[in-house]
């Protein structure tokens, strides 16, 4: 099945430099990036795409993480590529993600932040809802 996605290379990723050896991993998967920007996050955006995610004990967090510096939001589009996509993504915590992922493969030794958030260079969406909702935080409609 086509669809869109959203994507985002997080600070962590940005700061390293990691944005084109993730990318190419992307593309290689058979999957086309049709819309990419790079920005910072305002709260409110961070806030608006962590919704699901408030009141978890990781929540604050995950906020300062996300808004430490700028990030690159993208839609990515392919045959199934919500899945597609979470499975190139690897586990959250990068110390559990196996090899051939991107979290797996590219993780820095030290994967947590002074607030014990898990960095972990990537972030997509989880649903075709997620995915919907995500991209209109971000990208006009009709995309
Ligand atoms: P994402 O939404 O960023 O693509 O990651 P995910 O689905 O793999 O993980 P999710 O459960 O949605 O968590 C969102 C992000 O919050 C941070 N986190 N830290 N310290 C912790 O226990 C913890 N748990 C989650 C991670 O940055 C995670 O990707
Ligand atoms: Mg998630």
């Amino acid at each position: 099945m086509q669809e869109n996605t959203f994507f985002m290379i997080k600070p962590d990723g940005v700061f390293r430099g990691l944005d084109q050896a993730v990318f190419d991993r992307v593309t290689q998967s058979g999957l086309k990036i049709i819309d990419q920007k790079k920005i910072a996050l305002t709260s409110e955006q961070a806030e608006k795409l962590y919704r699901p995610h408030l009141g978890k004990p990781f929540y604050a967090g995950l906020i300062k993480f996300i808004t430490s510096g700028p990030v690159i939001v993208t839609i990515i589009s392919g045959n199934n590529a919500i899945k597609k996509l979470r499975d190139l993504m690897g586990a959250t915590d990068p110390r559990k993600a196996v090899a051939g992922t991107i979290r797996g493969d590219l993780a820095e030794e030290n994967v947590l932040t002074a607030d014990k958030t898990i960095k972990n260079i990537v972030h997509g969406s989880d649903s075709p809802e997620s995915a919907k909702r995500e991209m209109a935080i971000f990208f006009k409609e009709g995309k």
